[in-house]
C-alpha cells in the first residue's frame, strides 16, 4: 500500500473523520491532535498490526532521522524497525553526534536535516528545544519524549487499553506516582477519548497545572488525590512510571523516600480489584515503583504496551509524512 492509499484506506474504516490535516504536521504533544485525528491514528495502528504486509512499501525510499539526547531501548528500536517494515530507513544520531544547541544551534540542525530527510524523531531534555527544532524544520518533527510529554507512548498505551478493554469511554485509568511527561500525554489522550483518570501523586509532584487546566476545560474527567488506594479502587488499569525520570538522577534518593507509599505492589493491586490491569511505559525500576510480582503477573500488559509502540509509530509516520 502506498502512502497515498493509506488515506484512501482510512475512508474504508468505520466512521472516522479523515484527517486531511495530518500530512506535513509535527507531533510534539497529544494535545496537537483532534479527536478525529487521534481515533484515526489508533484505527490505522490496529490495521497495521493486523495486516503489516499491506503497508510494506508505504514509505519506500523515505528516511527518518532519530535524534537522541537521552538513552532509549523501545523508542529507538521501534522507530528503526518500523521504518524498515514500511520500506524506508532510519538514521540514528546519538547525543555525542549532534550536540543539540551546543555543537550547533538548534535551528541549524533543523535546517540541515530538512534538506536531507523526510521526518525527524527527537528525544530531548527540554520541550522548548523540541519546539525550537520544529519551528525551524520543514519536515515533520515527532516527539520521542521530552521533559513535558511522551505522545507516542500515550497513544500506544490507549491502543493497548482498547485491545484489552474493548473501549475507552467510561473506563477508568489510575495513575500512581510522579506527575511527569508520560502522565501529561495520557491526560491529553484520555481527555480526547473519554477515558476517566484518577491520579495519585505526592502533593509536591503534581502534574502540570497547565495540562490539568486545559484537560478539564476540554471536558477531561480527572480526579487528583494523594492517596493511591483512592485512585486505584475499581479502576480498569493501574499505571505507574519511574520515580525519577531521565535528567532527574540527582533527585533520585529524595524521590525514593517520598514515593515509597506509591509503590504498586500486590496489596495495591488487590485494593484496585480483579478487573484492574497493570501498565508501565518501561523501563521499570523493579522493587521501587513496582514489585516483581506485579510486573510479572497475568494482569501486567507492559509488553503489549511496548509492542504497540511499533504499530502506533508506523501509523504516525504514515499519517504525517507528506506524499512523495
Ligand atoms: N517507554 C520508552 O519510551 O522506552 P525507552 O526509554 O526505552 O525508549
Ligand atoms: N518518565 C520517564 C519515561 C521513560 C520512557 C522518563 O522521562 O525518563
Amino acid at each position: 500500500m502506498s502512502a497515498h492509499s493509506v488515506l484512501a484506506f482510512a475512508e474504508t474504516l468505520p466512521p472516522l473523520q479523515r484527517p486531511q490535516t495530518l500530512p506535513g504536521r509535527h507531533l510534539l504533544s497529544v494535545h496537537d491532535l483532534s479527536l478525529g485525528e487521534t481515533e484515526f491514528l489508533l484505527a490505522l495502528a490496529m490495521r497495521i498490526k493486523a495486516h503489516p504486509a499491506d503497508f510494506r512499501e508505504a514509505l519506500h525510499g523515505r528516511t527518518l532521522v532519530t535524534l537522541f539526547e537521552k538513552p532509549s531501548l523501545r523508542t529507538r528500536v521501534t522507530f528503526e524497525v518500523g521504518m524498515g517494515q514500511l520500506g524506508g530507513r532510519a538514521i540514528h544520531l546519538s547525543p555525542d553526534e549532534i550536540g543539540l544547541g551546543r555543537r550547533e544551534a538548534i535551528k541549524d540542525v533543523a535546517r540541515n536535516l530538512s534538506r536531507w530527510v523526510d521526518a525527524i524523531m527527537a528525544r530531548v531534555y527540554s520541550h522548548a528545544d523540541l519546539a525550537e527544532l520544529a519551528r525551524h524544520s520543514r519536515v515533520p518533527v515527532i516527539n520521542g519524549l521530552s521533559d513535558f510529554e511522551h505522545p507516542c507512548q500515550a497513544l500506544g498505551d490507549l491502543m493497548t487499553l482498547v485491545e484489552h478493554k474493548g473501549t475507552l469511554a467510561g473506563k477508568t485509568l489510575a495513575w500512581v506516582g510522579d506527575g511527569n511527561n508520560v502522565l501529561h500525554s495520557l491526560i491529553y489522550a484520555s481527555t480526547r477519548l473519554g477515558l476517566r483518570m484518577r491520579v495519585a501523586t505526592p502533593p509536591q509532584y503534581l502534574p502540570s497545572p497547565e495540562v490539568l487546566a486545559t484537560a478539564v476545560f476540554e471536558g477531561g474527567q480527572i480526579l487528583l488525590t494523594n492517596d493511591p488506594r483512592e485512585a486505584v479502587a475499581g479502576a480498569d488499569a493501574v499505571y505507574t512510571d519511574v520515580w525519577a525520570s531521565m535528567g532527574q538522577e540527582a533527585e533520585a534518593e529524595t524521590r525514593r523516600r517520598v514515593f515509597q507509599p506509591y509503590q504498586v505492589n500486590e496489596a495495591l493491586m488487590e485494593a484496585a480489584g480483579p478487573q484492574a490491569l497493570f501498565m508501565h511505559c518501561l523501563p521499570a525500576h523493579r522493587g521501587d515503583e513496582v514489585t516483581d510480582e506485579v510486573m510479572d503477573s497475568p494482569r501486567s500488559i507492559v509488553y503489549d504496551q511496548a509492542e504497540n509502540r511499533l504499530h502506533i509509530q508506523k501509523a504516525i509516520l504514515l499519517a504525517l509524512l507528506p506524499e512523495a
